[in-house]
């Protein structure tokens, strides 16, 4: 973790509201030499999905690496996957997974509504923390709960479910553009950058941006086991959060986690991309299984042969 500067100078004011704890002020990164940008976050411990990220990041350039939140969950291996980030992401916020694991707490802090949700929540939590080493899970604890980054193209906001509260849902449906001005505004921000609800979605605000990288260890509810993250090209004057998507061999990981005991629950959306918990927490109209993209079957066929 590369700090650029103390944050004495912080406002109280501009902090966010953690799952468990006090907040903590945002922490300032020198990202400064950074030309693209890659936001990845939500990988549950699905250890190739995440692999699979970084190679892709990789190829397409991104020499900054930032990670923001909920590294553990449902698939258990939590160390493997906290080994990955140590080596490879720069700069660190915390989500409500590593909130909660650094308190030792037994609920997985995801802020569901619905008693379902939450029950499988806290079996994904039991998964994160059986495979998780003390030592990491102190190192969990002095994550920031805000980031600002500090890059060419002037400061991007880094936050887990929304910049006031680590656990807040930011569904596209429900976006206030006059909310997401006020939080630029707030932080001084031309864009930013959050996840933990597991969709993606981009909006320009003028010269400014705000994004949601979804997560890289989960697809997003629409057949396609495909995993997301997002890369800013911080070379442009007006920068802008593009989604990507990565593929991996999820059949393999989905047969690896069957044989390791994890509840099918968890390993049927990895297998075949449709969601099978945490959508009756959502609004109606994100709950709905979204459209395959256009030409999914001829690139899995394609794939395939
Ligand atoms: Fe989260």
């Amino acid at each position: 973790m590369h700090v650029s500067s103390s944050s004495s100078n912080i406002r109280p004011a501009i902090s966010c509201l953690p799952s468990v704890g006090e907040p903590k002020p945002p922490m300032i990164y020198d990202g400064s030499k950074v030309t693209r940008l890659a936001v990845m976050g939500g990988s549950y411990g699905n250890v190739p999905a995440l692999t699979a990220c970084i190679e892709h990041a990789r190829s397409i350039g991104c020499d900054g690496l930032a990670f923001i939140g909920d590294a553990t969950g449902c698939c258990g291996h939590s160390d493997e996957t906290i080994a990955l980030i140590r080596e490879h992401f720069q700069y660190l916020v915390a989500g409500n997974y590593e909130q909660k694991a650094a308190a030792n707490e037994e609920d997985c802090g995801c802020n569901y509504t619905n008693d379902e949700d939450n029950h499988y929540g806290g079996i994904a939590h039991v998964w994160a923390m059986k495979s998780l080493s003390d030592e990491n899970r102190k190192w969990l604890g002095i994550w920031p709960d805000l980031a600002h980054l500090e890059t060419r193209a002037g400061r991007i906001l880094l936050c887990h479910g929304s910049p006031a509260q680590t656990n807040e849902f930011l569904y596209e449906s429900e976006l206030d553009d006059t909310r997401l001005n006020h939080w630029l505004d707030q932080h001084e921000a031309v864009g930013f950058v959050c996840g933990h609800s597991g969709f993606t979605w981009t909006r320009e605000l003028g010269k400014r941006f705000a994004g949601n990288c979804g997560v890289c260890g989960k697809p997003d509810h629409d057949h396609d086991a495909a995993v997301h993250y997002a890369s800013i090209d911080l070379t442009t004057p007006t920068p802008v959060a593009n989604i990507e998507r990565v593929e991996y061999d999820h059949l393999a990981w989905a047969d690896q986690l069957d044989a390791e005991g994890v509840d099918d629950v968890f390993t049927i959306p990895v297998r075949n991309g449709v969601w099978t918990c945490g959508l009756l927490s959502m609004p109606a109209t994100e709950r709905v299984l979204r459209p395959r993209p256009n030409g999914w079957l001829r690139n899995v066929l394609k794939a395939s042969v």
